[in-house]
């Protein structure tokens, strides 16, 4: 679907964050805006999480129960492991979410905005993780801030041309 992240009434939101976990621009700004101040505070102990990784704290003022704060690779021409820590950064959401009993989830174009992840190629990846997550959640969310970038996922939600 096209919205922004910050409006959707589900268990949890995906942010995409940075190794920093002490909010950002992009999405990362909006959701950091629309939580309120207790989601910085409920970061900073968390001391950062790593590229591929995830953390999870509640959604304070946000719809969302949860945000979970996913770090995904910096795009550096696609041969420094780019492609394995984009999918374990869905992997490790779709692991904290399961977790927490969270049954309805979104998730942003994590690293194709500032990250500069390619952005077909980002959708291949996100499309075959909520594939594969699919059967342990109610609703699986690909939030997408442009017409074009949702048309994007749906190529790849297609079934492949005879
Ligand atoms: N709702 C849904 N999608 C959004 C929203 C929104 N409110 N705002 C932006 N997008 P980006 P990254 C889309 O740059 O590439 C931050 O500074 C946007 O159009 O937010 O993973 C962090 O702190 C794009 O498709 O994340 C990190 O330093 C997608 O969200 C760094 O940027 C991701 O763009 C992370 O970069």
């Amino acid at each position: 679907m096209v919205a922004d992240i910050t409006t959707l009434d589900v268990d949890a939101i995906v942010n995409a964050a940075n190794s920093s976990l002490m909010g950002g621009g992009g999405v990362d700004g909006a959701i950091h805006r629309a939580a309120g101040p207790e989601l910085l505070e409920a970061c900073r102990p968390l001391g950062g999480c790593p590229t591929g990784e995830a953390r999870m704290t509640p959604g304070f003022a946000l719809p969302a129960k949860w945000v979970i704060h996913a770090v995904g690779p910096v795009w550096r021409g696609g041969k420094s492991g780019e492609a394995q820590l984009l999918r374990s950064a869905y992997r490790a959401s779709f692991r904290l979410a399961r977790e927490h009993g969270v049954k309805t989830i979104a998730f942003p174009a994590i690293s194709t905005g500032v990250y500069a992840y390619p952005k077909d190629a980002a959708a291949a990846i996100a499309v075959d993780e909520m594939r594969a997550h699919a059967d342990a959640f109610d609703r699986i969310i690909a939030c997408c801030f442009s017409e074009a970038d949702a048309d994007g996922y749906r190529r790849h939600l297609e079934p492949a041309a005879p």
